[in-house]
């Protein structure tokens, strides 16, 4: 059995797909995976597990035990491609190392998401931590003690659709897009140099929720979520992922987590309180089973 991260947008979404600075960090929730030589491929119906079995050229059944809710821009599809190489890469001895199975995993990913796949969920369900993504390359920062509220308003959302949306927006108006992504940038390049600080680290990301609501990706459900949080303490709160649906985040007092989780859940969405995952992909005890990480409220 293994199991991978989520992951959540501290900062830089939607710019990032224009060359800026983004921000990602992994999150305790988990999926875990375990996977059985067999003679037959898996009798699964997700395209993502099948090319895995593919990708490495065996046959094998698996289980899955997920505690991210699917579809919300948490990382869910990366964390199953990722574990479900690892566990595969370990059953049958094939010796890939942590950037060799990142790497298989985007490229399933993008083969399974017809090219709108980014290398971010991936690499950040692989390795752990904070990363920071620029262009094609990636940097591994130093872990800092974050503690976060995670609001999913249960509202669908596409993601190639809002990024679809943002480049039209900004092929007809780019005097107002443009200068909204140089903002966002400037929030990740500042937030760079205050992640020990939640305070201020709270205050930018108002601001990239600003920035986000302006870019169009807002939805009134994440703004209400946004604001609850807010108003019950958290030092900032933002869209996290495409937008338009789907999850934000709060960063949070520790000892305010749970009165911001219930001001989210009074909104009729689901909190998860979390906070930073610094191990990545790792093999599990299977005995003991799923460790429980990462908090989730009515599930
Ligand atoms: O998949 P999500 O919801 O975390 O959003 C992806 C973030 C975008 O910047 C909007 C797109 C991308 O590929 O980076």
């Amino acid at each position: 059995m293994w199991s991978a991260p989520g992951k959540v947008f501290l900062f830089g979404e939607h710019a990032v797909v224009y060359g800026k600075p983004g921000l990602a960090m992994a999150i305790k929730p988990r999926v875990f995976v375990t996977v059985r030589k067999a003679r037959h491929p898996p009798k699964v119906k997700s395209p993502y597990i099948e090319h895995c079995f593919r990708e490495l050229g065996v046959n094998g059944s698996v289980y899955i035990h997920s505690q991210l809710p699917s579809s919300s821009g948490l990382g869910s599809s990366a964390a199953v491609v990722v574990s479900t190489l690892a566990a595969i890469n370990e059953e049958f001895d094939l010796n890939h190392d942590r950037a060799e199975i990142a790497d298989i995993a985007f490229g399933i990913e993008k083969k399974v998401q017809e090219g709108r796949a980014s290398p971010t969920d991936t690499y950040v369900s692989s390795f752990g931590g904070i990363v920071l993504i620029k262009g094609g390359s990636k940097r591994r920062l130093p872990p800092q003690t974050m503690h976060l509220v995670i609001g999913n308003s249960l509202v669908s959302h596409s993601t190639s659709k809002m990024v679809e949306q943002v480049s039209a927006f900004r092929k007809k108006d780019p005097l107002i897009v443009d200068p909204i992504l140089d903002s966002i940038e400037a929030t990740c390049t500042r937030a760079l140099h205050c992640l020990s600080d939640p305070k201020i680290l709270g205050r930018y990301m108002d601001i990239n929720h600003a920035l986000l609501d302006a870019l169009g990706v807002g939805h009134p459900s994440l703004s209400r979520l946004v604001l609850a949080s807010r108003a019950a303490g958290a030092y900032g709160a933002k869209i996290t992922g495409a937008g338009g649906g789907g999850c934000m985040i709060a960063l949070c007092p520790k000892r305010h987590k749970s009165r911001i989780a219930g001001a989210i859940e009074a909104c009729d969405a689901r909190a998860i309180i979390t906070s930073i995952d610094t191990e990545g992909v790792r093999r599990e005890n299977e005995r003991k089973g799923p460790r429980q990480t990462g908090r989730q409220h009515h599930h």
